[in-house]
């Protein structure tokens, strides 16, 4: 396995695949809207290429985007070629953060985010081709950093993406929900009056990432689980004003603090769900004292409507459901957060059923497994959960509203679904009702024969040497 794997092993790896993966953009795109609209035309088309665009007006850094924008990129970045069997991704998403390694400090010298050290007045945060993504956004986003900062309590690192408004030359907001750990320790920096220091890094090798993005407990820094998704220790430096440790082959390194006392706004802002996310009166303020970044570093943007988004976030919260499901029903064989369901808001879990009530106890399970999920379907095993079609299937042919739905009203939710609501029902807040439903077969009493091709004929026929 190669060493020190970045946003750019995995640009030349994708290229290689041509078209289907990697589509580039000579001509100069503005900044706003039109590399969304690119990049929503080609969804229309139902392709998902990465996007590279080498000329942005106003900036001189060139720009990659869709880096997750299917499923067989998320595979590629974590080992598994693309067009095979679904369920390999998820696989190697396990395995690999099952195997996590701590990141190793290397020296400065060999940093290639340490070629040039902007500080003081050379800080200008609108030299980067941050883009304005739809129409009634507020303004300029970062919508594909990590931002590393760490818990005061425990000394542990915590990353996660996060939206950034550009607020000024050295400025820029951070929306935490109030539900992530993130949040959580912006709260404990305030009550101990503490500014909160940040790394905001832009540009690395996907799996890093798609590892930032991991769920675990708060006491799990993420930086083991990119290098485990990776393969490989993440090459970290210390922070040039900072003292949190900076990953040494990422394009882009923001570094500051946020003061939780001084705060900004946002919003709206065209969000995953593909509504526009109200504005938020209080967000965290980010005050920016330093951009440490390659020579001709590449930004990378996500465009926040776009099933990227969604994706992004996908393999973390199906192992979260996996394994959650798992510990009440040990024969789970498969989830899925389907890019229908907004990838957030609903799952699919399939269960070898073989005790009445398991289908139920599954969907109690995989809707606790993260707040954001709002409606569970629970199928069996030769349900294809891949294929949305399917569950519909199942759903209309093996549920009863009456006995195998379950609601439960005033839970916590997303603060971003737009039908949330608070304690008082007519205002908005961070509750939703949530739906089970148990669309597996009863195991003790009969019921239809769901129809399978024959099994020989199948294997044996090959439509190329039939059809004329
Ligand atoms: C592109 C993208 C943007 C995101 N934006 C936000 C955001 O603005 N605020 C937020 O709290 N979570 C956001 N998330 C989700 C968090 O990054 C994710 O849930 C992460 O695991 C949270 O980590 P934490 O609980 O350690 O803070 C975003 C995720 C992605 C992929």
């Amino acid at each position: 396995m190669s060493r020190n794997q970045d946003l750019r092993s995995f640009i030349s790896q994708v290229r290689k695949l041509g078209p289907k993966f990697y589509q580039s953009v000579s001509r100069s795109v503005k900044p706003q809207y039109e590399s969304c609209v690119i990049q929503q035309k080609l969804a229309v088309q139902d392709r998902y290429p990465i996007v590279s665009f080498s000329k942005v007006s106003g900036s001189k850094r060139s720009m990659i985007s869709n880096i997750f924008g299917s499923y067989d990129l998320l595979g590629l970045a974590l080992g598994v070629s693309p067009g095979g069997d679904r369920s390999m991704v998820l696989k190697a998403f396990r395995e690999r953060a099952e195997n996590p390694f701590q990141p190793v400090y290397v020296s400065k010298n060999y940093a290639p985010v340490r070629e040039v050290i902007e500080t003081g007045d050379d800080v200008d945060l609108s030299s980067l081709p941050i883009v304005h993504h739809a129409e009634q956004d507020s303004g300029k986003y970062i919508t594909a950093g990590v931002l590393i900062v760490k818990d005061p309590d425990s000394g542990v690192f915590n990353t996660g993406m996060y939206r950034h408004e550009l607020k000024g030359k050295k400025e820029l907001s951070c929306m935490f929900n109030p539900a992530h750990h993130a949040a959580h320790i912006y709260r404990r920096c305030r009550d101990l009056k503490k500014p909160m220091e940040a790394i905001l890094f832009i540009g690395h090798h996907p799996a890093a990432l798609i590892g930032s993005l991991s769920e675990g407990t708060i006491n799990t820094s993420e930086l083991d689980i990119m290098g485990g998704l990776m393969g490989e220790p993440l090459a970290v430096i210390n922070g040039e004003t900072v003292d949190l440790p900076v990953p040494a082959f990422a394009e882009i390194a923001i570094e500051g603090y946020l003061d939780p006392d001084s705060e900004t706004s946002d919003g709206p802002f065209a969000e995953f769900t593909n509504y526009y996310g109200p504005a938020k009166d209080t967000v965290g303020l980010l005050n920016v004292t330093a951009i440490t970044r390659r020579g001709d570093a590449i930004y990378h943007d996500l465009d926040p409507a776009h099933q990227e988004h969604n994706l992004a976030n996908a393999l973390s919260l199906e192992s979260r459901v996996f394994d959650s499901v798992k510990t009440l029903v040990p024969s789970v064989s498969a989830v899925s957060v389907p890019v229908a369901g907004s990838c957030r808001f609903m799952t699919y879990v399939a269960i070898r059923k073989t005790v009445p009530g398991q289908g139920k106890s599954a969907g109690i399970a995989a809707i606790s497994a993260n707040p954001n999920l709002k409606t569970v379907i629970v199928v069996d095993a030769d349900v294809d959960i891949y294929d949305d079609t399917r569950v519909l299937w199942a759903l209309n042919t093996c549920c009863e509203a009456d006995q195998d739905l379950t609601i439960i009203p005033y839970a916590l939710g997303s603060h971003l679904n737009p039908s949330s609501y608070g304690e008082w029902r007519d205002k908005r807040g961070p509750m939703n009702t949530k739906m089970i439903f148990d669309a597996t077969r009863p195991v003790s009493k009969s019921f239809e024969e769901p129809i399978f091709p024959p099994k020989e004929a199948w294997s044996r026929i090959n439509l190329n040497d039939w059809l004329d």
